[in-house]
């Protein structure tokens, strides 16, 4: 089936993209682009880029705009994100939304939807410091709400996972993420709603709820 579904999911830090992007990308078959894990995979790479963002990223603050941009317009213009994309923790503060905007209609490609997973601060918290991710495939766990069993399992790596904590889920780069994200990311809200994007759903319940209702605010991918 041919499919165009072009999306951004924005939410604070633990509101449940990553996750709920893994599930999109299984039922719309279009790539996931989280600027968090193209990061981390040039900080586990140590190149000249991942060095320079690896000092904010692990105090909890954004990394400089001009190397995100450069990693999103690179990533987009790959063939697997013709036919859409899921936008994962980008764009995070308005400059990065008009040049996001500029990229596409460059493209001829517009967004369809902007969803807000929204979720009480307190919430949060326990979500982040709760986080397990496996280390060979990067299956998300979490201790309080969806733990790896005991022993521990991981269905797509089998028995003895190693489960490792993100440097910037430790308590004090929660808050610093936290207040980046109030500060520079939630003015993004009304940008879209001034928009006609925004589609805001109501994150704090179980996983499969939200993704109902995800896929109910951004519709059916279209042929
Ligand atoms: P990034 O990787 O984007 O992190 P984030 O936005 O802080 O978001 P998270 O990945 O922490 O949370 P999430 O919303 O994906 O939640 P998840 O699904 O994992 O960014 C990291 C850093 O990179 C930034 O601080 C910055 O330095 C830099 N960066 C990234 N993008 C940038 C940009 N555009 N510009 C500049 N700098 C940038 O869920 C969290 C936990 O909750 C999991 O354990 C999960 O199992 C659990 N959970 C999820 N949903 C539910 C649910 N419904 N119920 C119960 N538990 C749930």
């Amino acid at each position: 089936m041919s499919i165009s579904m072009r999306i951004v999911l924005l939410g604070a830090p633990g509101s449940g993209k990553g996750t709920q992007s893994q599930r999109l990308v299984e039922a719309y078959r279009i790539p996931q682009v989280s600027t968090g894990d193209l990061l981390r995979d040039a900080v586990a790479r140590k190149t000249e880029l991942g060095l320079r963002a690896k000092v904010a990223m692990d105090a909890g603050k954004l990394v400089e705009d001009a190397i995100v941009l450069g990693m999103i317009r690179e990533r987009l213009s790959r063939p697997d994100a013709a036919r859409g994309f899921i936008l994962d923790g980008f764009p995070r503060n308005i400059a990065q939304a008009q040049a996001l905007s500029a990229l596409l209609a460059e493209l001829g490609t517009p967004l369809d939807a902007v969803v807000l997973l929204s979720v009480d601060t307190g919430v949060l918290f326990k979500r982040l410091s709760g986080r397990r991710i496996c280390e060979e495939c990067g299956r998300v766990f979490n201790i309080y709400t969806s733990p790896a069993g005991s022993p521990p399992h991981c269905d797509r790596c089998g028995d003895k996972p190693r489960l490792i904590q993100r440097l910037d889920d430790k308590e004090e780069v929660i808050a610093k993420r936290l207040e980046v994200y109030e500060a520079q990311t939630k003015p993004l809200v009304e940008h879209y709603r001034a928009a006609g994007l925004l589609r805001v759903i109501d994150a704090d319940t179980d996983v499969d709820r939200v993704f109902a209702a995800l896929t109910a605010a951004v519709g059916a991918p279209r042929t």
